[in-house]
């Protein structure tokens, strides 16, 4: 294949004298992505005088790259940032080790296990809307971090039982969030200084990890020595067992894995529940038709499982909203032999970068592209079914772990709120973007108002 692939990949269109199409991404980067995607080849070569880098954005290229030949491609450099802080947990280890991990992982996720987090996630809402019951009609107050503490509740509970006291959560919370933003930080730069020297970021960002860890470790050393009935993530990952080898996860792995999903489960919900709000904000008819649809099925009861299928247009308001505002808004991989994708010989080591943000908007792939149309999501349209043009959770064997957890939460979220809350953007209040590891609104703050229905 390699020898009669040979058609030349175009370069980035705007290229800084001495750092390139780089210099460019990282001052902008939705734009520019934009800017360089308008040619339609499906792929470009962006220049930097560091790394190897092509940007794709064709479905079936991604596709090739996610699910066809994924083999040949590891994470990008931004995962091993993270798996530096947070250890080896699903979302960084790669090859024989990451695959034994997610075939012991994986039933921990089932539909049926996750119908069992049910009442932990109206639980959790019960206790945000209380928080919001009480915030007078004439503030405005965050609804990123309300979205955040509620997305952390949830699975810290998932995960430990909803008998882990209070204060846990938010020390997990805290320094989760410290930890997140200085490897963000990390990931940012090009110049990195190695964790062992002392400065005081490194040293803040090490006390963060352990405190972490001795949270995380001291729950897990509890449960070894008085193992008991328990029903949540945490016991499903002790008593998993390798397949092949009856091998279970040692400490280390279970406090990784915790780490892991701690991170990629509250931070990504919570961001797609936030732009949902200033969607639903902005656009009056599609809040009424939702809400509408939750007085229809749920009144004023609180939703059941049953509840939630019959719920398709709070699912299409979710779908629509990781569409125009994907919380994972790239994703990284990096070539490990030589490869093609389309006509094009890409080089061993090359970084790869999906832009899902753009894919997600672009003209050639959906109609009014930047408009908010749950009803594309409607299970009868065929653009909403094309996988590798709409894939907020990734695709191939990698595919985010906790989709369904996320979407079945994110149903009880918004039902449940629409029940109490109508929420409000103040007048001309704009928000922008910020595209950090995840796609947040700037300074995380999404001001809203809330009106008691
Ligand atoms: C709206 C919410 C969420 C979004 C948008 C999201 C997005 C993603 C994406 C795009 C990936 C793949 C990254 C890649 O291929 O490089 C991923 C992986 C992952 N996600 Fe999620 N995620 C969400 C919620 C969750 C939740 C709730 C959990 C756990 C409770 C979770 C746990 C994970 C884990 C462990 C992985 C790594 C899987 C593996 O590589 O085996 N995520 N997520």
């Amino acid at each position: 294949m390699l020898e009669t692939a040979n058609k030349p990949i175009p370069k980035n269109n705007k290229a800084h004298w001495l750092l390139g199409g780089s210099y460019y991404l990282m001052q902008d980067p939705i734009q520019y992505l934009f800017k360089n995607m308008a040619d339609n080849q499906g792929i470009f070569k962006l220049t930097s005088p560091i790394f190897k880098t092509v940007v794709v954005y064709r479905p079936d290229y991604i596709k090739y790259v996610l699910q066809d030949n994924n083999k040949n491609y590891t994470k990008s450099r931004a995962y091993k940032i993270v798996s530096g802080l947070l250890g080896q947990g699903l979302l960084t280890s790669e090859g024989d080790f990451w695959r034994k991990q997610r075939r012991m992982a994986q039933p921990a996720f089932h539909k049926e296990r996750l119908n069992a987090m049910l009442d932990i996630m109206v639980s959790c809402t019960d206790e945000t809307i209380a928080d919001l019951a009480a915030i007078k009609p004439s503030e405005t107050t965050n609804m990123a971090n309300h979205m955040m503490a509620l997305t952390l509740n949830v699975v810290a509970k998932a995960m430990f039982g909803s008998e882990v006291p209070d204060g846990i959560v938010q020390t997990v919370g805290r320094e989760l969030n410290i930890a997140n933003e200085l490897a963000l930080e990390r990931v940012s730069s090009l110049l990195i200084v190695p964790l062992w020297v002392p400065t005081r970021k490194n040293t803040e960002q090490l006390r963060a990890c352990n405190a972490l860890y001795k949270v995380i470790d001291d729950i897990i050393e509890k449960r070894r020595r008085s193992p008991g009935e328990y029903d949540d993530l945490l016991q499903m990952l002790m008593d998993a067992k390798d397949e092949d080898t009856g091998e279970q996860m040692s400490d280390k792995q279970l406090r990784d894995e915790c780490l892991t999903i701690f991170l990629a489960g509250h931070e990504t919900t919570a961001l797609a529940l936030s732009w949902l709000w200033k969607l639903l904000h902005d656009s009056p008819d599609k809040k009424a038709k939702l809400v509408a649809e939750v007085e229809q099925v749920l009144g004023d009861k609180k939703p059941g499982l049953e509840d939630l299928r019959n719920l398709p247009y709070t699912r299409m308001c979710i779908d629509e909203a990781m569409r125009l505002y994907p919380p994972a808004w790239a994703i990284g991989r990096r070539t490990i032999e030589a490869d093609v994708i389309g006509e094009h010989i890409i080089a061993p080591g090359t970084n790869v970068i999906l832009p899902v943000y753009c894919i997600h908007r672009s003209p050639d792939l959906w109609d009014q592209p930047d408009d908010f149309i749950p009803e594309r999501f409607d299970k009868d349209n065929a653009k909403g079914a094309n996988k590798f043009a709409y894939f907020p959770f990734g695709g191939g064997p990698r595919l985010c772990i906790g989709n369904n957890f996320a979407i079945m939460e994110m149903q009880i979220i918004v039902a449940m709120l629409v029940q109490h809350f109508n929420f409000k953007l103040p007048a001309g209040q704009e928000i922008e973007v910020d595209t950090l590891l995840t796609l947040r609104p700037k300074g995380s703050r999404m001001p809203m108002i809330v009106e008691t229905r």
